[in-house]
């Protein structure tokens, strides 16, 4: 093979030398910078930087038109950008048990995918991880042995793969093979150098498979604690809770004077629907964590949700479903409830767009728009079935595409050349509903002046722009409108429901839904107070917050608030927008039409807490890029982060108290130790604030994690349980360790509220905390729990998530497979699908979870303990029920109550 070599020995030079053979082609490659940067020169003169490219360049010239799957190239970066990284720091810090463990997660990760999704029949990528691989598995028989154990597919592959005359003729051609692994380490310390210089800008964003930052908090530089930070730390600590006040919210909530005034709404959702995880980290879920935090905070806030019930979409399934618009509104409206009580989402309120104040306001805005000159009438060309006796929306009609000439177009937009469409441009139309061929028909409707109200509109954008809570996607797009300037936009539709345009010469339309539903946050507000006008018409005092997905922007940031300027009313303008990317599920994306994913209904049945599922939610919150929702992932970060990190660090410090000093918090004592341990856990908390203001909800809860990490180490360091059998001093030193763990589990249950309430809420019963503790955010490590308080019975907060588990979860909500398979494998509305989860071990299960209920209540522990292992325990009935194939609902001990808040 000729290729050039100037180059010392490395895992990228192997790998291309390796695709050179395997590939049968040349490439030249030559070492540029340090040990860790390399050009790789093809024939063709173009330079590669990454020896990643160079094998998938090499593949591909040597299998043309073949197209890499998505997976492929998401495995090549998640080994360059992530995986790399952690051999690096493992083999830097071989003492940490952190940079191990954060390893030891990522082959996991590898190992399952390896398995089951076929990565190992992908010659790319075997190229690549056998190279990369074969020195970690190469090491002393002691650490094989145990790799061989925790990662079989990996391991016989790795064992296969060096075997090849490929690998072996590479090999031999850049060194001696020992030669290889004694460089491994030496190369390896290089790319942790270059890591470390870009380290602090980049940890944040570090991604493994799924986008997600898989590493913990590796590699990151970390400034020295100052003796400022201590002395602040110390006199924190030791002021207390003094200053703590009990903090009662009391409906309805107004805006008061001198307070942050804070009116926080997540976008209304379609009732024609049931959600899915997606909508729920979008919006809901997102502006729960947020809202929480405001109360916990103190600050005047009041979060307002409910149901967008108008428009064609629910008048089409009130027809397939042969019922009337509002008994799908009711029907629906109630599964969302059902669904947003089940994830523990507190709204302040949850409405609907169907009521009275709903027709008064909407119609009382469009009034002032009429009457300020902001409307004009336009003739619009529409498709009328006279057969239905409707005007039909464009999604509802079907012809021949009249730019592709493909015979299943849509009215709005044709799937084959994926060009838009105007739909009285169809070739032989047919309405969706009856296929009876429409009619052109002309009808008068109402537009808004956009261009006229933009001046305004720019000038509020310019100072709501510089608010932090605006996400850049928000104002991007919001940017890209306005850039080409505004043109009108029709406000009125041919349909019957929706709220009835007032004007004479149009009474017999309804106003178009996203003219209509933004108007809903205000009708719910006055739904929920009379004095709604507080909150709405008050810019002066009151701070809006808008959560939604990414596609509502323009109607939150540009219609809306210029329709609402366009009254000449002083309303409340949007000041923070925030909106998130779009979370994809598995391989692909969530299909309300294919009934891909997993929907909000079905997460109660999977036998997982409500509390897992926000956590890991909002791990893989799309907060700057898409995301994916995968079965696996969620395993391991129940897995690593909530039971072996914070689950048992809370667990540990309690459960020791109990052992070691009967439940009651021994004196403490402190050194310089526990002060530096305060000041980091303080500096912590300012991130945690400063993201939280800036709704960095993801990347906030790193920050929780990251203390726990603290206070595991604190403990690893101080090792309580020898101390407590030495000497006098040694025991006091044990107690003060012990007293500072038990305070910082009651910090972190406060952190997790917003996330995790339940959990939060169980960990303050099981410390035996005051509540009002937990109804305020101390924004400091101080002492909660003084000593001589005596806790109650710790247990364990978490449970483990197996691969056994997750298989089968994965079958049932079928996250891969066309979406026919999809469908007929998620469970249908009474659900009576048959799957083949391992029965006999679910029934075992549910044995032992009704063992332990039995034990607990025999011990009198705690309510929210035990009311956590019966939930625990319906959910295992529940998914034993669906793999039995029967209705996991029948025979349901006390469902929880819808509660609306009042
Ligand atoms: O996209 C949607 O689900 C819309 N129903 C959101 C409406 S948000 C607000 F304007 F009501
Ligand atoms: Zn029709």
């Amino acid at each position: 093979m000729a290729y050039h070599v100037e180059s010392s020995v490395s895992p990228e030079l192997l790998k291309s030398v390796v695709a050179c053979k395997v590939f049968k082609k040349d490439v030249k490659i030559s070492k540029i910078s340090d040990g860790a940067v390399f050009n790789f020169t093809l024939a063709s003169g173009t330079k590669l930087f990454s020896a990643n490219a160079v094998v998938k360049y090499l593949y591909d010239t040597n299998h043309s038109g073949y197209k890499h799957q998505f997976s492929t190239l998401r495995w090549l970066e998640w080994e360059h950008n992530c995986l790399r990284n952690l051999i690096a720091a493992a083999c830097v810090n071989e003492s940490n048990a952190d940079s191990q463990n954060i390893l030891q997660t990522a082959l996991t990760t590898l190992e399952s995918a390896w398995k089951s999704d076929g990565l190992q029949k992908d010659p790319v990528l075997q190229c690549v991880f056998a190279c990369i691989l074969y020195p970690v598995f190469y090491q002393s028989s002691a650490i094989s042995a145990k790799l061989s154990k925790n990662y079989p597919s990996l391991f016989s592959f790795i064992l296969e793969h060096v075997k090849s005359s490929f690998f072996i003729a590479a090999l031999n051609e850049i060194c001696q093979n020992d030669q290889y692994v004694d460089n491994f380490k030496s190369y390896f310390s290089a790319v942790f150098k270059s890591s470390q210089k870009v380290t602090q800008s980049y940890h944040s964003s570090e991604m493994n498979s799924h986008g997600n930052n898989s590493a913990g908090e590796i590699n990151k530089e970390v400034e020295k604690i100052s003796q400022k930070e201590i002395d602040e730390a110390k006199l924190a600590w030791n002021k207390g809770t003094k200053g703590i006040k009990h903090h009662d919210r009391q409906h309805p909530i107004l805006p008061q004077p001198g307070k942050r005034n804070i009116l926080i709404t997540s976008a209304l959702p379609y009732v024609n629907n049931i959600p899915h995880l997606g909508n729920i980290i979008g919006c809901v879920l997102s502006a729960d964590v947020f809202s929480r935090y405001c109360r916990l905070r103190h600050w005047n806030s009041l979060y307002i949700c409910g149901t967008d019930e108008y428009g064609t979409a629910t008048e089409t399934k009130a027809a397939q479903e042969g019922v009337t618009p509002q008994q799908i509104c009711d029907k629906y409206n109630k599964l969302h409830c059902e669904v947003y009580d089940w994830f523990n989402i507190d709204f302040d309120y949850f409405g609907r767009t169907t009521t009275k104040k709903q027709t008064v306001i909407a119609q009382d805005i469009f009034w002032h728009l009429h009457r300020n000159g902001y409307l004009q009438p336009q003739i619009v060309e529409q498709l009328y079935c006279a057969q239905c006796n409707r005007f039909l929306a464009d999604r509802f009609v079907e012809g021949t595409c009249p730019l592709c000439t493909y015979e299943d177009a849509r009215g709005d937009q044709c799937d084959k050349c994926g060009k838009l469409i105007n739909a009285v441009e169809l070739k032989n139309p047919k309405c969706k509903m009856c296929s009876a061929p429409p009619e052109v028909r002309s009808s008068q409707h109402l537009f808004v002046d956009l261009p006229k109200l933009e001046p305004k509109l720019r000038e509020h954008l310019k100072k709501s722009f510089e608010n932090v809570g605006w996400t850049a996607n928000a104002k991007m797009i919001t940017e890209s409108w306005l850039r080409d300037g505004l043109k009108p936009r029709c406000i009125t539709r041919d349909l019957k429901w929706g709220t009835p345009v007032p004007l004479e010469g149009y009474t017999d339309k309804v106003f178009y839904v996203w003219f209509d539903a933004p108007i809903g946050y205000i009708s719910i507000t006055a739904n929920y107070t009379k004095d709604w006008e507080k909150w709405w018409k008050n810019p002066e005092n009151v701070e809006l917050y808008n959560f939604m997905a990414k596609d509502n922007v323009p109607f939150h940031s540009v219609i809306f608030p210029s329709c609402l300027m366009g009254t000449s009313d002083k309303y409340t303008l949007v000041s923070n927008l925030n909106a998130t990317e779009y979370l994809n599920y598995e391989d692909g994306k969530f299909s309300k039409s294919r009934g891909v994913g997993v929907f909000g209904n079905h997460a109660k049945d999977t036998g997982i807490d409500a509390d897992i599922w926000r956590f890991y939610l909002l791990y893989v919150r799309p907060e700057s890029q898409d995301t994916v929702f995968s079965w696996n992932d969620f395993m391991l970060k129940n897995n690593s982060e909530l039971l072996n990190n914070l689950g048992n660090f809370i667990n540990r410090s309690l459960k020791f108290t109990t052992g070691a000093f009967n439940g009651i918090l021994p004196k403490v004592v402190l050194n310089d130790r526990d002060y530096e341990l305060m000041a980091e856990v303080n500096r912590e908390i300012d991130e945690y604030i400063a993201d939280m203001d800036r709704i960095r909800l993801r990347e906030n809860l790193r920050k929780i994690l990251n203390i726990s990490r603290l206070g595991n180490q604190y403990f690893q360091e101080n090792q309580p349980w020898k101390l407590v059998k030495g000497n006098e001093t040694d025991k006091e030193r044990a107690g003060t360790v012990t007293s500072v763990g038990v305070n910082l589990s009651c910090l972190l249950s406060i952190l997790l509220e917003p996330y995790m309430p339940a959990t939060s809420r169980i960990i303050w019963e099981q410390m035996n905390a005051p509540a009002y503790f937990t109804t305020t955010f101390p924004q400091r490590f101080v002492q909660f729990l003084p000593e001589g308080h005596k806790l109650n019975k710790p247990s364990p907060l978490f449970r483990k998530l197996d691969e056994a588990e997750m298989d089968s979860l994965k079958k049932r909500f079928c996250g891969e497979g066309t979406g026919q398979q999809n469908k007929e494998k998620l469970p249908t509305q009474n659900n009576s699908v048959k799957t083949d989860v391992n029965v006999s071990e679910l029934e075992k299960k549910v044995t032992e979870q009704g063992n332990s209920v039995r034990e607990m209540k025999s011990k009198k522990l705690e309510k929210a303990v035990i009311d956590k292992a019966v939930q625990d325990l319906l959910g295992l009935k529940r998914q034993l029920a669906l793999a039995k194939g029967e209705d996991p609902n029948a025979g349901k001990i006390g469902g929880k109550k819808n509660k609306k808040k009042k």
